[in-house]
């Protein structure tokens, strides 16, 4: 018999995430039944989406949601082997046990010089938004212009250096100096601090005085409002995520974007990353190859032990992190 450590959702957070939302419980396992297997989880992510679906889909008491790499410590599965590291959404729990229809195995040939926790990140679920995202709602081509924000972060990094594979000009914003200096080193054509620019919009023009054809919109709110205005006639806005307003308990008001999008005949268009599910294999196998190839670098942020998955979240979504946050038990 195992036991397990869980984080559950004490208190529905009310504006920032706080430690004490937050409640740390032991759950003995019950033995293995024929089919089922035991997992100990190895890296666990921190993700934005947590706090908005702890508000959508979650009630207090629940354990947090979330992914996990974890490996197979015990099982009663013949389609299974002890040893063998998988990505499964199991939520914050250094142990559990499944039936393995909802595990996915790591992609085959994992290199040994690469982190495991990298298919939490880049060669993850995020990578594979940036890579849908670009390609399917972006619509990028050769020799535009794209912006993106949060781009020193897990999916912003990637969308950055997958456009100057595809052969664009990439612009990105970041919220600290060393931020946009890595920004710079992933070979960014242009990057600023947009928490000490005098003016979004200068700098914005700035960097891109003819303006743009993608926007890769991570952040929402008034950062998008404004950068709307730099779009190019007949621009592709894909809006990814609203990071700016997940944490406000009263909802930001305007500039609202209805003119500019009229003028400039733009394109925005939401979307989720599962809605490519079916090609997960190609995108991963894509990012992956790049990866391995060193076109596409990757930074993470591990926070170690278990016990911190509450502040390594927080911080996430304080901008402690440079890159993918995730959390090493
Ligand atoms: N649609 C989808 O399927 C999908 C999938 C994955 C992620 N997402 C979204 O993509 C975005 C990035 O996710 P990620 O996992 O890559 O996280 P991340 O960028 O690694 O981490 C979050 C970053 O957001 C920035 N941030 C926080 N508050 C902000 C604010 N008020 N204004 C501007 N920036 C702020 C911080 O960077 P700075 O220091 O630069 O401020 C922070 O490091 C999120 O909005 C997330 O919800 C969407």
């Amino acid at each position: 018999m195992a036991t397990a450590k869980a984080w559950v959702l004490k208190k529905h957070f009310e504006g920032f995430p706080k430690i004490s939302d937050f409640d740390l419980k032991k759950i003995e396992l019950p033995k293995l039944k024929e089919g089922e297997l035991l997992l100990e989880s190895v890296f666990l992510s921190v993700d934005p989406y947590m706090r908005l679906c702890s508000q959508m889909d979650m009630k207090e008491g629940d354990i947090m949601i979330g992914t996990q790499v974890a490996r197979i410590v015990e099982s009663k599965n013949p389609a299974f082997t002890v040893g063998t590291f998988v990505v499964t959404n199991s939520g914050w729990r250094t142990h559990f046990i499944s039936d393995g229809k909802d595990l996915q195995l790591l992609p085959p040939a994992w290199p040994e010089s690469l982190p495991k926790s990298l298919a939490l990140g880049t060669v993850g679920m995020p990578g594979l938004t940036a890579y849908f995202g670009l390609l399917e709602v972006c619509k990028m081509k050769p020799g535009e212009i794209v912006l993106v924000n949060a781009a020193a972060g897990a999916v912003g990094s990637v969308v950055g250096q997958l456009a100057k594979i595809a052969g664009c000009k990439v612009v990105g914003c970041a919220g600290s100096d060393p931020k946009v200096a890595y920004l710079k080193k992933l070979g960014f054509d242009e990057a600023f601090n947009y928490k000490t620019v005098t003016s979004l919009d200068e700098a914005l023009r700035k960097a891109s005085p003819d303006g743009y054809d993608c926007f890769f919109d991570n952040v929402g709110g008034e950062f998008s409002s404004t950068a709307v205005n730099h779009m190019k006639k007949y621009g592709r806005i894909a809006v990814c995520g609203a990071i700016s307003q997940y944490n406000d308990s009263v909802p930001q008001k305007g500039p609202y974007i209805q003119i500019p999008m009229i003028f400039k005949e733009l394109h925005m268009e939401g979307f989720i990353v599962n809605r490519w599910s079916n090609r997960r294999e190609e995108g991963l196998k894509a990012l992956m190859k790049w990866v391995i190839e060193g076109k596409l670098k990757y930074h993470e942020q591990v926070t170690e032990g278990f016990e911190n998955m509450p502040a390594a979240f927080i911080g996430m979504l304080k901008g402690e992190n440079l890159g993918k946050a995730v959390v090493k038990v």
